[in-house]
């Protein structure tokens, strides 16, 4: 946070430095100078400081607490809970909570960012097991993290929380109860140090934290092989991240972009499941990281119809 703080101060003092130049260029007696003198570093002065303003609000994002409250709930403990709440930490929480991709949520091996090549800062994700903090948070505090990406002291998660927030009551109460199941793995993973080219991209609103407060409660439709499911799936799990809102292929950050959904408008409900399975989509192309097929490809036969359901009905992209 300090030094994140000093660079911010560091940007501005150069800003104002600029300022300086500029007014000094301006009082040159040669003409020449003068004008050009000025221009420039009036120009460069201009536009650290639009740098070091949209960098300040990002760090305020970073570092101002968060106002959410902790819902009142508890994670229920029957089998067919502990189930699906298993299932959903497979598809939803692994990708980045665990080492290998796999259960239990022990914690990841790598920073946000790494993958892609991004200095995000150190953002490793944390142990869910009883190993790690939790164990001493309340089941509403780590509701509040998923759903409102909150920590417990109120500080700001950098965790697509703005995504899993759409999971339902009941899904998101399921996947607590499986956390507070887990064997306890003693593995910690560095304290989070985000840097300020995130802070940066928050500001810019090339990435984005906000999540909505729940006041209501939220329910998943029927499961069922249909579109309004599939929806439900993808609106908690990362695919408009790198697929784009309209999942046409346009995100709109820095995350590596991937291709256009209406792709599988082509293909069959086989074509699309085996694709996720084998991670080899019908023109036999293998897909490449940091596409997690094989964390996808662990939804069910029902659920992969679903998402095939409501990417088959994606409208065309709407000109922009
Ligand atoms: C895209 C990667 C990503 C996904 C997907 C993700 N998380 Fe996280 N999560 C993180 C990172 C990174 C942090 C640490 C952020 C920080 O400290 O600012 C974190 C922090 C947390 C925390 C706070 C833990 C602590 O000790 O501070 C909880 C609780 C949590 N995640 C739960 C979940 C659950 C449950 C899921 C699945 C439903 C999930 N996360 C999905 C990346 C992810
Ligand atoms: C971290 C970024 C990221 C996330 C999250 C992500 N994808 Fe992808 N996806 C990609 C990239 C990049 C490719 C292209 C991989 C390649 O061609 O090697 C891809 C490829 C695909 C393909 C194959 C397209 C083709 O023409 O071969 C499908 C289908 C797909 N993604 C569906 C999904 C779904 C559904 C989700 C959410 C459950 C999702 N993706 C989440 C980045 C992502």
């Amino acid at each position: 946070m300090l030094g994140n703080i000093l660079g911010l101060i560091l940007i501005a003092l150069v800003a104002v430095l600029f300022v300086w130049l500029a007014v000094r260029a301006w009082r040159s007696r040669r003409r020449a100078a003068r004008w050009a003198g000025a221009a420039l570093a009036g120009l460069l002065a201009l536009a650290l400081a639009l740098l070091a303003g949209v960098t300040a609000r990002g760090l305020a994002v970073l570092y101002l607490p968060r106002r959410f409250p902790v819902p009142a709930v508890q994670a229920p403990s029957t089998a067919a809970a502990l189930a699906r709440g298993e299932h959903l930490a497979l598809v939803a929480c692994a990708p980045c909570h665990s080492p290998n991709g796999a259960l239990p949520l022990a914690g990841g091996s790598f920073s946000l960012g790494d993958e892609i090549g991004l200095p995000l800062g150190t953002l490793v994700p944390p142990n869910l097991t009883p190993g790690g903090e939790l164990s001493d948070w309340s089941d509403g505090e780590v509701v509040r993290a998923i759903r409102q990406g909150t920590h417990r002291s109120g500080r700001v998660l950098v965790m697509p929380a703005h995504r899993l927030q759409h999971m339902s009551d009941e899904d998101v109460l399921a996947v607590v109860a499986y956390l507070r199941s887990q064997a306890l793995v003693a593995h910690s993973t560095p304290a989070a140090r985000p840097s300020l080219l995130l802070a940066f991209f928050l500001g810019a609103g090339l990435l984005n934290l906000d999540v909505e407060p729940i006041t209501a409660p939220v329910a998943a439709p029927a499961r069922a092989a249909t579109t309004d499911y599939g929806a439900y799936i993808v609106s908690f799990l990362n695919c408009r991240d790198c697929h784009g809102e309209n999942l046409d292929g346009r995100p709109s950050g820095p995350l590596p972009p991937g291709p256009d959904l209406r792709v599988v408008q082509g293909w069959t409900q086989e074509d699309f499941i085996a694709t996720l399975r084998l991670g080899v989509d019908p023109s036999g192309h293998e897909l490449q990281p940091p596409m997690r097929w094989k964390q996808y490809g662990q939804l069910d036969d029902l659920e992969l119809a679903a998402v095939y359901a409501s990417l088959r009905t994606l409208p065309p992209s709407p000109e922009r």
